[in-house]
Formats: structure tokens, sequence, C-alpha cells
């Protein structure tokens, strides 16, 4: 079954959107498979944004991203992956439909709440990165 990491950023944090957030991910139908609640360190952040390495945003987004806790997450379903990128909006949230997550939220790219894998590649890089296989519960609902 597809997964993907999403990560609530220490702005989505800050503003109490973590709820509004996990909500909307359930309520669409996908399950929440893995969940931590951790300020990541500097070498996680670099191994996590490594592509990014060299760019001028780059040290300030590892900067933030390590400032304060963050909700990284497994999500799993059908789809989650670019459904997941669709509910989250465009990486500048002035760019973003209303009704997605920046779009509804956000306004600065710098502190655009969340953070979704972009294609099934980065998806598993992202999942190998932030949890081990142990930390992952694929459960079975007997409701
Ligand atoms: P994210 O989806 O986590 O992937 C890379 C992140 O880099 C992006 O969201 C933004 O938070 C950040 N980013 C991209 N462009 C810029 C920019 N021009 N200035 C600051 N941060 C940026």
């Amino acid at each position: 079954m597809e997964r993907t990491f999403i990560a609530i950023k220490p702005d989505g944090v800050q503003r109490k959107l973590i709820g509004e957030i996990i909500a909307r991910f359930e309520k669409k139908g996908y399950k929440l498979v893995a969940m931590k609640y951790i300020v990541p360190k500097r070498e996680l952040a670099a191994k996590h944004y490594e592509e990014h390495k060299g760019k001028g945003f780059y040290e300030g987004l590892l900067d933030f991203i390590t400032s304060g806790p963050i909700v990284a997450m497994v999500w799993q379903g059908k789809g989650v992956i670019a459904t997941a990128r669709k509910m989250i909006g465009q990486t500048k949230p002035l760019e973003s439909e209303c009704g997605s997550i920046r779009g509804d939220f956000g306004i600065e790219v710098g502190r655009n709440i969340i953070h979704g894998s972009d294609s099934l590649d980065s998806a598993e890089r992202e999942i190998g990165i932030w949890f081990s296989e142990e930390e992952i519960f694929d459960y079975e609902s007997s409701l």
C-alpha cells in the first residue's frame, strides 16, 4: 500500500494546526501508520533536505526546521503521495489554492506549515530517514 512522509513544521505546531491537519488527512480516508513529535537534530534535517544544499535558503531552512518541535508522520492509502500534495498546496502559500492547507493557513514560503513527499522515490527515502520499520504500524480496522 502506498505511503508518504508528512511533517508539520515548527510554524504549524506553534500556530496550533496539528489537530486541523491530522483531521484533514483522517477525514479524507488515509491511515496514520507512524507519528513522532520531535525537535529534529540538524544532521537529520540536513539529510532530509539534502537536495536543497547550496541554495540560498538552505541554512535558514535548517535553522528553522530544527528550532522547535515538529510532527513527523507516515500516512498510508491509495494515491496518498499525489493526493497529499494536492491537500498541502504549492510550495509558495500565496500560489496555493484556497482549500489546501498552505492556501488556507499560510503566506510565506519560509513558513509554509507542512512538508509532503513529492514522489514515490522521495517518500521511500524520507520515510527511511525518519522512521524504522518497527515504528510503522499498519493496523487492520475491525470497525
Ligand atoms: P518543503 O516542501 O518542505 O520543501 C523545501 C522547503 O524549502 C520548502 O518547503 C520551503 O519551506 C523551503 N523553501 C523553498 N523555497 C524557499 C525560499 N525561497 N525561501 C525560504 N524557504 C524556501
